[in-house]
Parts: structure tokens; sequence; C-alpha cells
């Protein structure tokens, strides 16, 4: 079992903030103590460039560059060499879906998303759809975002040739039959693309045992910096694909004549000066995450859900989207409220949840609102805070919610 307190003792926020309760850790996390130090120690200590400096700490820098891809690697069980920096999640998938829309797939060829997808595994693949003629198709899901196998089989068909979908979906925490989709999608010579987002931070997700082909996820959701995430793809497909940025390190050489050479993977799929201290807080954030256990984070998360779930299953004003969801965010409204004014309400008793569509705008398609409340654990998060939420939450009205500005 998880030591709460101690873990609670790594987070600088709590200290800082003593009535807060943060129940939005889907948006973004806190940080730990040892993600800050590291990052700080980047600037204090050993600021400078990578693959680019012959001095001492540059080498240095190369090396704690380089350390984040083997811990990264052992989060998600992968070849260091198949961990490719991004700004994001939402870069990885753009890039993915540039490389295959551009050069992969053909006029007509299908790609198999849900309607419970973030933005940024829906728009990158609408784009390819008018630049290159691709096909999107939705996966049927039940009323909280869940896709069966039966109804997977059925959608699949010989023109679909990649699948995307999140792991964990963003709103209701479905999780989604990851390895047997894979499997099928292999069946038919289709590609399976994986948005880790709101998974990676919080279970075992085991590449090679699942077998997908491509794995995005974002630092700042997992305890790390901003502005820092990673595309996992097979080596076999990242030495096929071709970049979407072109710049500085990422060459080998070029000649005034147009040509050029690239280097090998990873660092081709890193053009630019890159986000040196995120790479290197994201690696401190992986190896913070391991020292607690993802099986024990996982478990621990469930069970508070759980408790959650419950607790607000029982108060008369609140409608909840995904209460037979076993885990992730809660989604509610409070009956007659709207959903702002219900996070404002409750950000008026310093508690912080997102409010809205959340980004996943056809998810309304599903479960008939795009205005949601969304409260989001963490691992760091405990049943007396729950406790006091719902204590709130029962207090939710348009009386006393509507007028709240923050
Ligand atoms: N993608 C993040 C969320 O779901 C920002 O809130």
């Amino acid at each position: 079992m998880l030591d709460i307190e101690k873990i609670r003792r790594d987070f600088p926020m709590f200290q800082n903030n003593p009535d807060l309760i943060y129940f939005d850790s889907a948006a973004t996390s806190l940080k730990p103590m040892c993600v800050m130090d590291a990052v700080s120690d980047f600037y204090a200590c050993h600021t400078s460039n990578v693959h680019r400096g012959d001095y001492a700490i540059a080498a240095e820098n190369d090396r704690l560059y380089d350390q984040t891809r083997a811990s990264i690697g052992k989060l998600i069980n992968c070849d260091p060499k198949e961990v490719c920096y991004t700004f994001n999640v939402t870069h990885a998938l753009n890039q993915v879906a540039f490389a295959l829309g551009h050069d992969v797939l053909k006029k007509g060829d299908v790609v198999l998303l849900t309607k419970a997808e973030h933005a940024s595994n829906l728009l990158p693949w609408f784009r390819m759809e008018q630049e290159s003629g691709i096909k999107v198709e939705y996966i049927p899901t039940d009323k909280e975002a869940n896709i069966h196998m039966e109804d997977f089989r059925k959608a699949m068909h010989e023109g679909v040739k990649v699948v995307s979908v999140a792991m964990v979906t963003n709103v209701l925490g479905s999780i989604q039959p990851i390895k047997e989709m894979t499997k099928i999608a292999h069946e038919y010579g289709a590609l399976m693309v994986v948005d880790g987002a709101q998974s990676v931070p919080h279970m075992k997700v085991d590449v090679k045992d699942l077998d997908v082909d491509f794995l995005g996820f974002s630092g700042h959701k997992m305890c790390g910096p901003g502005g820092i995430g990673v595309l996992y793809a097979k080596k076999e497909h990242l030495e096929k694909m071709a970049p979407m940025f072109m710049g500085g390190d990422m060459n080998a050489r070029f000649k005034s004549d147009g040509s050029y050479i690239l280097k090998d993977v990873p660092v081709r799929f890193e053009a630019g000066t890159p986000n040196i201290e995120g790479v290197i807080g994201m690696g401190a954030a992986a190896e913070y995450l391991m020292s607690i256990g993802m099986d024990n984070i996982h478990a621990y998360e469930k069970e508070l859900r759980t408790y959650f779930c419950n607790k607000m299953k029982e108060l008369d004003n609140i409608e909840i989207y995904n209460e037979d969801n076993e885990y992730g965010p809660l989604a509610f409204n409070a009956k007659g409220v709207f959903a702002q004014d219900a996070a404002g309400y409750l950000a008026s008793k310093n508690i912080a949840v997102r409010s809205g569509n959340h980004c996943a705008k056809i998810l309304h398609e599903i479960i008939g609102t795009d205005q949601t409340v969304r409260a989001s654990l963490y691992f760091y998060n405990t049943k007396e805070e729950v406790d006091r939420f719902v204590e709130e939450a029962k207090n939710i009205s348009i009386e006393n919610a509507i007028g709240i500005f923050f």
C-alpha cells in the first residue's frame, strides 16, 4: 500500500496550499520536489545545450538527456532508441498522423477512431482526410465510451489501415481493451496507435506486451515538467517515418543542392534545441513513479475512485456520466446547473476541477451533453479530500452556483 502522508510531503503544492483540494490531475499533475530539483539543477549547475558542446557540463547533459530515454524505456518496456522526445502527446500523435498520412496511407484508406477521443487524436486525422483523402470511421462504444470487442470486430474491415484510440479516455476514464484490439488490428494488417496521456501516468503500460505500434504521452500529466512528451514507436516504423520538423541536430549532413542525410532514430525526430530541462525532469518523474510502483498507483487510484463514486452516487443533486467505469475521472453535473457554474462554486470552496467539454468535442454524441464537471484523482489524493469534496458537491444548486466568478 502507498504511504500517502509521505507521498504528500514530496509535493510542495500541498504545503503551499494547505486548503486546496486538487482534483484536476487529468489536466495536469502536481510535481514532486525531486522533479523540481532535477530541473533547477540543470539551470543552476549544468546549463548547456545537448549534442553540441565540447566541454564537461555539456557532456553531462548529453548523459542525462539519454538517461531519460532509459528511464522511459523501463517505464513502458521498450528499447530506449524507440523513445522520441516530443513537446507532448499532441505533438506525438500529429507526428504519427503526418508520417502515416503522407507516406503510408492512400486515398480511401480508413482510420478507425472513437467519438470519445481528445482533439489531439481526432484533428490530426481529420486533417489527413483533407490532405490525403483518407477516411475516418468510428468504433461504436457503450454509453460510458467503452469499446466492446464484438463491436470492434464488426468495425474492422479490409480497408482499415490504422486504429487510433486512447487507452484511457480523458473524460470518462474508459479503459479500452488495447491488447485484444491490437491483435485483431494486426490480423487485418492495420497499425495500432495509442494515446497514452491518461494511462501511462496511472498504470503499468507495457508496449511489448500490448504489441502496439505507436504510443504517445505527456510528461506534465505524470509528475513531470510541461512542454515535454514521448512518442514511442517500434523501431521498424521509426526508421521508415518522415520527421514532421526539420532542422538542427537531427541531420547528419546536407548540401547546397538540397540533398540531405538524417541522423539515426530517435534523434531524427528531435529537430532544434530540445526542452532539455523538461527531458531531465521527465526522467526524474518516471523514476519517481517507478519507485512508488505503477501497480500500486493503479490499485490505490481504483480504490479511491470507487469510494468517491459511491459517495457521489448518494447525492440527489448529482448526475454522474460514468459510474460504471471503475477507473479515472468522475464526470458529472449538478442537476440544472451549468458545469462551469458548478466548477466555480467548487472553486469558491478551494476545490480545483475542470468543466466544459475537456477537448473531447464529439463525446456529446455518446453522453448527450458537452458540458460536464470532471473531477480527476491521482495517487496523492486521499479519502479525506473525497469526503470534503462530497460535502461541498451536496450543496451545488442553481441558487448558490450562479454568479461566482474567478
Ligand atoms: N488533455 C488535458 C485534459 O484532458 C488537458 O484536461
